[in-house]
């Protein structure tokens, strides 16, 4: 982030790099919009791309790469063993967070798996500050339970609280007494929790959630997949590292945990991931799991492209202009958001602007799945494609009774790089007009549900055509505009 003042006193985003290479994009009439999504099953994971105009579905693996990246790219040593590329990835990884042992695998949920597969017993507990939902379709996968000890102030849509994904120290305590540490599989911190709003994590809290699992001999486990935006707020918000290097401050945090993993779909702008540990054993046990799933342990399931694309990501993350593009952004958004008194999470994290479906969409019940509605509405009103994160994301009871999310959030993910301003300040509009007609917006119902990970897959059906009166409200208010 340049070091910047307007001299008109606006407060403006600025990009500290040049856009070099674009991909066109199609907007279609709302009629065919809502035509595309009667066809996605009102799922937007199930839209078409050429369908879309903005895509806001997330910032996995959709990061817009650096020239040095796509350089590196040419000089990958595609040997199946001992490739060179492997060395670089390792050495990158090590100069980011000091640990000893790298474990690739192909993204981040793989690494989930083999974490899991190696930690989890069946009726073990995983303490978490918040659930992600593959980490959560791995630990239950393998018969773990997943309990979130969030301090309550994460749960609040709207706080001033800079650190909302802190764990709550009394709750870690009584979760310990009340289970034993010999029934805690591991501990899960997530940095940039991205369920409750992309919402940072303080050094202080995972020093002493981290000190806690030292002593009582608790595996703690840390997903870093978010780090880059967890950096900028430590940075940014917390007087004591303001003045550190981001490397110091990475090194610090690895320094607090035994296992490290990430999806660098997200960390690093590639396509990857892995696990780090320096602890021997731990490394021990996991390794022989990677040639299993993934692949020889030079490569797990990688493309040695992609390797060598996220070691030179991985470096740039260490650049504080190269991370807080995404930050102030997602800030610059939000703030047009609130402009128009659209309820958004606050303060603003770091992935992308989350909207509260559940003030947004009120007259709708939970059972209704409003989240899933409102980006449903919001495609049709736009051709911006959100992800749901509410209930359709959760998986049901064992028993099959729904769980009701306690956020029911719209995800407009804003990925590194990718947007301008002026089509930030598009989907903003349009988000605008439609809570300004939020009473359209009607309920949803599943006429295809998968028992796992249903929001990937599940198709639903509006309750009553609601998408229709969109249509018509929208073709009436805008004229002929797209
Ligand atoms: N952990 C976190 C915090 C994530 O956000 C994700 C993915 C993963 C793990 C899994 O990584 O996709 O490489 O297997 N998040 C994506 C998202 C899917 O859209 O937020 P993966």
């Amino acid at each position: 982030m340049a070091n910047l003042k307007f001299y008109s006193g606006e407060q403006v985003p600025l990009e500290m790099h040049k856009v070099r290479m674009v991909q066109r994009l199609n907007l279609l009439p709302v009629e065919q919009r809502k035509t595309a999504m009667e066809e996605a099953g009102f799922n937007t994971f199930l839209l078409k791309n050429r369908d879309v105009f903005m895509d806001m579905l997330t910032d996995s693996g959709v990061n817009a790469m650096s020239e040095n990246q796509y350089a590196a790219m040419l000089q990958a040593d595609d040997s199946y063993a001992g490739s060179e590329t492997f060395y670089r990835l390792e050495k990158a990884l090590s100069d980011v967070f000091g640990m000893k042992y790298y474990l690739p695998a192909h993204q981040g949920r793989a690494c989930e798996n083999i974490i899991s597969n190696v930690f989890v017993k069946p009726g073990k507990t995983v303490l978490t500050n918040y659930h992600f939902t593959t980490a959560k379709a791995m630990i239950t996968l393998y018969g773990g339970v997943v309990e979130e000890i969030v301090k309550d102030e994460g749960l609040k849509i709207t706080s001033s609280d800079l650190f909302k994904g802190d764990i709550d120290m009394e709750k870690l305590d009584e979760a310990i007494k009340r289970l034993k540490e010999e029934n805690i599989a591991f501990l899960r911190i997530e940095s940039g929790t991205n369920l409750i709003g992309g919402q940072p994590v303080s050094m202080k809290n995972m020093k002493e959630v981290t000190d806690i699992c030292k002593k009582r001999g608790i595996i703690s486990v840390y997903d870093a997949s978010l780090l880059a935006d967890n950096l900028y707020f430590i940075k940014t918000r917390d007087p004591k590292y303001k003045d550190m290097s981001l490397e110091q401050i990475s090194h610090e945090i690895a320094g607090f945990f035994d296992i490290i993993y990430f999806s660098a779909r997200k960390l690093g702008c590639a396509r990857g991931g892995g696990i780090l540990t320096s602890n021997y054993d731990l490394y021990y046990k996991m390794r022989e799991l990677v040639p299993l799933y993934e692949g020889f342990i030079t490569y797990g399931g990688m493309s040695v492209r992609e390797m060598e694309a996220m070691a030179v990501g991985l470096r740039e993350t260490m650049d504080i202009d190269v991370i807080s593009q995404t930050p102030i952004f997602v800030e610059a958004l939000a703030h047009e958001l609130q402009k128009k008194n659209v309820p958004i999470v606050t303060p603003p994290g770091g992935l992308g602007c989350h909207i509260d479906a559940k003030t947004f969409c009120e007259h709708l019940p939970q059972e209704q799945y409003p989240a899933g509605a409102l980006v449903a509405a919001i495609y049709i009103a736009s051709g911006v494609r959100l992800m749901e994160r509410g209930t359709l994301s959760e998986q049901r009871n064992p028993d099959g009774s729904e769980v009701f999310a306690i956020m029911e959030l719209g995800r407009m993910a804003v990925p590194k790089r990718v947007f301008t301003l002026s089509q930030i300040k598009y989907a903003a509009d349009r988000v605008g007009w439609l809570y300004d007609n939020r009473k359209l917006i009607g309920g949803l119902k599943f006429v295809e549900e998968p028992s796992v990970l249903r929001f990937f897959f599940g198709r639903l059906e509006s309750i009553g055509g609601w998408q229709d009166k969109i249509a018509a409200k929208f073709r009436a208010d805008f004229g002929d505009s797209l």
